[in-house]
């Protein structure tokens, strides 16, 4: 969800201003993921970077959240969203780990949607707490495999991203779901966060539905190639210009 501060700033308002108008968009987001049907979004709200801002920015999304979760759980909740947290909520403050946690707790029984919130979140993070977690559960090194790491993973219970989006125009993942992402489909978007609403998700979804997903082998439109032909067809061009690698 980036580009809060750039469109604040935009306005010529203080960056806070715009991560209020993210949270906005982030519910109305989740309200058109859920009228469309997908059962699981997983969005970036704090990463285990993010400390690394001003004080009080930092103190600033904090208070926002418990903020957020008092004005909005109730709505959620009743739309049959269920909120999970990716994280490590070990080393923030009690009260929103509390909070976080009575969220997960309250929305339990939902199953609509479940909304995973990734807060004090990186990828490598959760591979190292992964490779820990198997380690304390007594998994020798030569039963690790994939499927077995992939159990301890913070979020085992959520099939893997089938489309990663990302806002506010930088083309990079910055510690997203590294685990899980392995067989994603991108979808980079100029579009600040704020702004992004169920019309530019439409978008995103679009991109998606055109996209041929092989995933290592050769898809519809490599069968029938002799073994050497077809070099070029590893690589795909869609219409909006992405290109996507065939391994
Ligand atoms: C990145 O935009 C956004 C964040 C670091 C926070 C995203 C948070 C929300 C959408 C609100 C919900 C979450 C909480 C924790 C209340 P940026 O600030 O880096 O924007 P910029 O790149 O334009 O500066």
């Amino acid at each position: 969800m980036d580009g809060n501060g750039r469109w604040a700033r935009k306005r010529l308002m203080p960056r806070g201003v715009g991560h209020k108008a993210g949270v906005d968009a982030l519910v109305k987001v989740v309200q058109a993921a859920a009228d469309r049907g997908i059962g699981y979004l997983t969005v970036f709200a704090f990463s285990s970077e993010n400390w690394k801002r001003p004080e009080e920015e930092v103190s600033g999304l904090m208070s926002l959240l418990l903020v957020a979760l008092s004005k909005h759980l109730t709505r959620l909740k009743a739309d049959g969203v269920r909120i999970r947290i990716a994280g490590d909520l070990d080393t923030v403050s009690p009260r929103i780990r509390d909070a976080l946690r009575g969220a997960e707790k309250d929305t339990e029984d939902n199953s609509r949607l479940v909304l995973t919130v990734a807060f004090n979140y990186g990828g490598r993070w959760d591979i190292v707490q992964a490779c820990r977690a198997a380690m304390a559960a007594g998994v020798a090194p030569a039963e690790l495999d994939e499927p077995t790491l992939a159990r301890f993973m913070t979020m085992s219970y959520a099939p893997d991203p089938d489309l990663f989006i990302r806002t506010g125009g930088e083309v990079r993942l910055s510690n997203f779901l590294l685990w899980q992402s392995a067989y994603a489909e991108f979808f980079f978007t100029d579009c600040l966060w704020p702004d992004f609403d169920a019309a530019e998700l439409d978008k995103a979804v679009a991109s998606f539905a055109r996209r041929e997903r092989r995933f290592g082998d050769v898809g519809a439109s490599g069968q029938g190639e002799g073994a050497l032909g077809g070099a070029d067809d590893d690589l795909t061009c869609a219409d909006d210009g992405s290109v996507a690698g065939g391994r």
